[in-house]
C-alpha cells in the first residue's frame, strides 16, 4: 500500500479529502504521518480522529529552512513515506525535501496554473476578469507553483463572484481532483517527460468544454 506523508498549515479540508478516500477504499493508499507547521492547525483534529500519527515542526525551532526541510525529509523517510502531499502547505518547500522526493512531491493550486500561482490565487482571478479558473494539481520543484502539471479542473468565473464565492466553487473540485492525482500516482499510472505528465489509460477525449458566460442558445 502506497504511504502518503501529508504536509498541511491550515483547516486541512484537502488532507480530509484524502483521508475520506482512502476510507472509501477509491485511494489504495495509506497516511503515514501528518506533519504541520502550524501548532493550532485544524488538520491536527482532522489526523486526531482517524488516529493517524502527526507531528508539529515549526521552522523558527530550526536554524535555516535547508536544515528545516532536511529535517523534515528526515521524517517522512523514517516513516516509510513514498508521496508526500502537500495540501495547503503554506510554504515554498526547500531543495533537501525535493532531492529526497524528486516528482514524488504533490501541490493543490486553486488556479489554473501557470495562471495566478502563489498566493490568493482565486482573488487575482476575480481582480483579472477571467470567465474561468479551477484548480491545479502538480509536482513539486523549486519554483512557486512551476512544477510538472497532473490534474487540472476548470470552473466559470461568474460576474459577481467574491475571492469567498469563487474559492468555494474551487474548493469543491479540488476535493475530487487531488485524491483523483494521488490515485493516478498510487496505481502507476504518471509518466514524466521533461515538463509533462502523460496520464496511462486517460478518458481524454469526451469533448466537455466550459464557454462562459455560454453561448445564446436563441432564447
Ligand atoms: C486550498 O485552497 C489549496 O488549493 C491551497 O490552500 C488551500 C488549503 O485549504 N493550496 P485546506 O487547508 O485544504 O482546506
Amino acid at each position: 500500500m502506497l504511504k502518503l506523508g501529508v504536509l498541511a498549515s491550515g483547516r486541512g479540508s484537502n488532507f480530509q479529502s484524502i483521508i475520506d478516500s482512502v476510507g472509501s477504499g477509491y485511494l489504495p493508499a495509506e497516511v503515514a504521518v501528518l506533519i504541520t507547521d502550524n501548532p493550532d492547525a485544524y488538520a491536527i483534529e482532522r489526523a486526531r480522529k482517524r488516529s493517524i500519527p502527526h507531528l508539529v515542526m515549526k521552522p523558527g525551532d530550526y536554524r535555516s529552512g535547508e536544515n528545516y526541510f532536511a529535517e523534515l525529509a528526515g521524517e517522512l523517510k523514517d516513516r516509510g513515506v513514498e508521496l508526500v502531499i502537500l495540501a495547503g502547505f503554506m510554504r515554498v518547500v526547500k531543495r533537501p525535501l525535493i532531492e529526497e522526493f524528486p516528482m514524488r512531491i504533490m501541490n493543490i493550486h486553486p488556479a489554473i496554473l501557470p495562471a495566478f500561482p502563489g498566493l490568493h490565487g482565486q482573488r487575482q482571478a476575480v481582480d483579472y476578469g477571467v470567465k474561468v479558473s479551477g484548480c491545479t494539481v502538480h509536482f513539486v520543484d523549486e519554483g512557486v507553483d512551476t512544477g510538472p502539471i497532473i490534474v487540472q479542473a476548470v470552473v466559470p468565473v461568474y460576474h459577481d463572484d467574491t475571492e469567498e464565492t469563487l474559492s468555494e466553487r474551487i474548493l469543491k473540485e479540488e476535493h475530487r481532483i487531488f485524491p483523483f492525482a494521488v490515485k493516478l500516482f498510487a496505481e502507476g499510472r504518471l509518466r514524466v517527460e521533461g515538463r509533462r505528465v502523460i496520464v496511462d489509460n486517460a478518458h481524454e477525449r469526451n469533448n466537455s468544454v466550459i464557454i462562459n458566460p455560454p453561448l445564446d442558445t436563441g432564447v
